[in-house]
């Protein structure tokens, strides 16, 4: 059985310390990621670049000592993996088009170049497993199919998903063809990543928290639940972290009803509640929030104590409420990572 840190917390072991990897760990707030992102090409040809990817991957392992790497990608290469024409500009985040806003839209949907399409992040997968130390698990991720729809129909990041939930609510049916793709095209893409050698999953349901309870059992619970189990239908074993960022009480739905082994609590999540509710069932993994890393000192390792004597050492993984924001110092990733690595319960 692996001995890795971060494999022994999801297995529910009684640890040191828990293992700590955090969120959008690769990215702008590193001048090296920036150095190589400068090279030219656009944000998905970085993705799609094995080499390149590979490289930023690693980065903030070699520069902090993590637990865990997670996959340099992002969530929405699957509508670009669709033929959603998905671009990055600089200070407007993602812009995808034409609008998937109807069942006629769906037609613009290309099923079957999406596989090939694919492939150059496993091949990214295949040379991590290569290059990574052997104490440093490598988890794969997608996102989860509500929050990729909600990019998808409103053609680009929203703050309420207004588009997508009314969508939902006017033609359930054709909404729910838009998500079937998702899940199959979602569940098809994990597995050839642990094929390729990723050893956890993760799934972002970054948007989650828009939902009213009924509408987040129908768009989040289920489509999970079914990508879970099309997964576990040939990798039994392969640990999955759920993410339904936002979703306050319903936490405790997704963590019951989608067949995960861990779950991530964004920073809204009280403590009381997740060792209460949550952590008798499954691992959590949480919840520092990302700003308090922009911060930094004897406000950040407060906080960080806090987090890690209600919830450690066991069933717990360190990590933050959501991703490294781009004006974080690496200083004070370093110094949490520090903290957190020589703590005690
Ligand atoms: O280090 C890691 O965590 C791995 C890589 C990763 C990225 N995106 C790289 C990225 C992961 C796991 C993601 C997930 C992702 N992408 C989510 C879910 C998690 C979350 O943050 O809620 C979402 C919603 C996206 C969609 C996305 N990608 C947006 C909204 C943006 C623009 C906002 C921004 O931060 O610029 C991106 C771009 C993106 N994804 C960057 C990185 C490093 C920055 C792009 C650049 O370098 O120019």
């Amino acid at each position: 059985m692996s001995q890795k840190l971060l494999l022994r917390a999801l297995r529910g072991e009684k640890l040191q310390r828990p293992p700590v990897w955090l969120m959008r760990q690769a990215g702008r707030y590193l001048p090296e990621y920036r150095a190589v992102r400068a090279k030219g090409g656009s944000f998905l040809d970085l993705c799609y670049s094995p080499e390149l990817a590979a490289e930023v991957t690693l980065q903030p392992i070699r520069r902090f000592g993590f637990d865990a790497a997670i996959l340099f990608s992002d969530i929405l290469v699957i509508p670009d993996a669709l033929s959603q024409q998905v671009r990055f500009e600089e200070s407007l985040g993602p812009l995808l088009s034409p609008l998937i806003q109807s069942r006629k839209d769906l037609a613009l949907l290309k099923l079957e170049g999406a596989a090939a399409h694919l492939m150059p992040v496993y091949e990214t997968v295949k040379l991590l497993r290569q290059r990574l130390p052997e104490d440093v698990c490598l988890i794969g991720f997608a996102g989860a199919p509500w929050t990729v729809a909600s990019y998808m129909v409103a053609g680009e990041g929203s703050r309420d998903q207004a588009a997508a939930r009314l969508w939902a609510y006017q033609d359930p049916q054709a909404f729910a063809m838009l998500m079937d793709i998702l899940i199959d095209v979602t569940a098809e893409y994990l597995i050839g990543q642990v094929k390729a050698g990723a050893e956890i999953l993760q799934i972002f349901d970054s948007w989650a928290g828009a939902l009213p309870e009924g509408e987040f059992q129908r768009w989040c619970i289920e489509p999970a639940k079914k990508i879970i189990t099309r997964i576990r239908a040939v990798f039994p074993e392969i640990p999955i972290i759920g993410f339904p960022k936002g979703a306050g009480l319903l936490y405790e739905d997704y963590a019951l009803h989608t067949g995960i082994d861990a779950i991530s609590m964004d920073s809204t999540l009280p403590l009381q509640f997740a060792r209460e509710r949550l952590q008798p069932k499954l691992t959590v993994q949480g919840n520092l929030d990302p700003l308090l890393v922009v911060c930094g000192g004897k406000t950040m390792l407060q906080e960080a104590e806090r987090i890690l004597t209600m919830m450690g050492p066991q069933r717990f993984i360190f990590n933050l409420g959501h991703g490294i924001v781009p004006q974080t110092p690496p200083e004070n990733v370093a110094q949490l990572v520090q903290f957190v690595k020589q703590w005690q319960a």
